[in-house]
C-alpha cells in the first residue's frame, strides 16, 4: 500500500521502492523519517517526544506564524515557533499518485483555545508532501480567511541526520547576511564552506542560491527553495544540547544539523482572502 494511516501517523511508501519512504505524525504534521533506499535521512532524538504533550524533537517540525520568540505584536503571546508544531493537523488524503503526494490541513478548529484567543484571527494552512525516489518535497499554503490583515513567519526546521559534524559543511551561503544568535552580531559570511565547531544558531537572510550540505567533501544534501529567502543553520553542540530534555543521546549534536529554510528575517502581511505558496525541495545526494 503507497499509503497508511492510522489515527496517529501517516506513511507513505514509493510504489517503485519499499524502502523509500515518509513518514509522518499527526501532532504536528511533523515528518519523523524520510528513507530512500532504506537509509534514514532525517534525525529524530531518541528522546522525543510523540504523544502530543510537546514538540517533536527531530525530523521536520513546522514553524508558524512566528519564528522563535517575539517580543512585540499578536504573535507576542504565542510559545517559540508558534502554533503549528503543537497542534493536531487533518489528514486530507493523497492528491497524486506520481510523484506520490498528500496533504494536510490546519485552521482555528484544530488550534487549542489557549493559542486562539493569543493569535486570534482565521486562517488556512495546506501542508503538501511529496516523496520521489531521492527527493522529499514539502509546500505550504497559507490563507488569511480573516477580515482582518495579518502577519506571519514560517519555516521547515529540518534535522539532516550526518554521519559526522567535524566533517559537515553548509556550502551556497557566502556573501548572505548573517544574525548570529550566539554571538549576537551580525555579518556578512566570508566562508565558502560553513562548518561547526562549537554551538552555531544563525539566520542566513536572503539567500540567493541552492544550499549544499556535504559530508568530507561529499554531497549529502541539495536543498531547492521557493518563496523561502532565509536559511537558520543551528547545532547546538554539548551545552545548549544538555539544556533540551529531550535531546538525546547526550552527543547527537555529532550526528545532527538543522538547515531550515524559511521567511523569518521579515514579516510576510496577508490581506483577507489572500493566499500565499512556498516549497521546499530536498534530494538526497548519499
Ligand atoms: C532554531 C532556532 O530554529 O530552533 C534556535 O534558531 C532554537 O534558536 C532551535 O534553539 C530549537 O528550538 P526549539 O524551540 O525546538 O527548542
Amino acid at each position: 500500500m503507497p499509503i497508511e494511516q492510522t489515527d496517529k501517523e501517516v506513511v507513505l511508501t514509493h510504489p517503485s521502492d519499499p524502502s523509500t519512504s515518509v513518514k509522518v505524525l499527526l501532532h504536528g504534521a511533523n515528518i519523523l523519517s524520510w528513507t530512500v533506499a532504506g537509509n534514514e535521512q532525517l534525525w529524530l532524538s531518541e528522546g522525543a517526544i510523540l504523544d502530543g504533550s510537546k514538540a517533536v524533537r527531530g525530523g521536520v517540525p513546522l514553524v508558524f506564524p512566528v519564528f522563535g520568540k517575539s517580543s512585540s505584536g499578536p504573535t507576542s503571546t504565542l510559545p517559540q515557533h508558534g502554533f503549528a508544531r503543537l497542534s493536531t493537523w487533518e489528514f486530507l488524503g493523497q492528491v497524486s499518485a506520481s510523484p506520490l503526494t498528500v496533504q494536510f490541513g490546519l485552521g482555528p478548529e484544530n488550534v487549542s483555545e489557549v493559542f486562539r484567543k493569543a493569535w486570534d484571527f482565521d486562517f488556512t494552512l495546506i501542508y503538501t508532501i511529496s516523496l520521489g525516489a531521492d527527493t522529499l518535497e514539502t509546500a505550504m499554503r497559507v490563507e488569511n480567511t480573516s477580515n482582518v490583515d495579518w502577519d506571519f513567519q514560517i519555516l521547515f526546521h529540518t534535522y539532516f541526520r550526518i554521519p559526522d559534524i567535524q566533517q559537515v559543511a553548509v556550502k551556497g551561503l557566502t556573501g548572505t547576511n548573517v544574525k548570529d544568535k550566539v554571538s549576537k552580531t551580525d555579518y556578512s559570511e566570508s566562508n565558502t564552506a560553513v562548518t561547526v565547531g562549537s554551538e552555531v544558531d544563525r539566520v542566513y537572510e536572503n539567500v540567493d542560491d541552492d544550499v549544499l550540505i556535504t559530508s568530507s567533501g561529499k554531497a549529502l544534501f541539495q536543498i531547492d527553495r521557493k518563496n523561502l529567502a532565509d536559511v537558520v543553520v543551528w547545532n547546538p553542540w554539548v551545552n545548549a544540547s544538555k539544556n533540551m530534555g529531550d535531546f538525546r543521546p547526550a552527543d547527537a549534536y555529532n550526528s545532527m544539523i538543522c538547515v531550515e529554510a524559511g521567511s523569518v528575517s521579515g514579516w510576510t502581511t496577508l490581506s483577507p482572502g489572500q493566499t500565499w505558496e512556498c516549497s521546499e525541495k530536498v534530494k538526497s545526494l548519499l
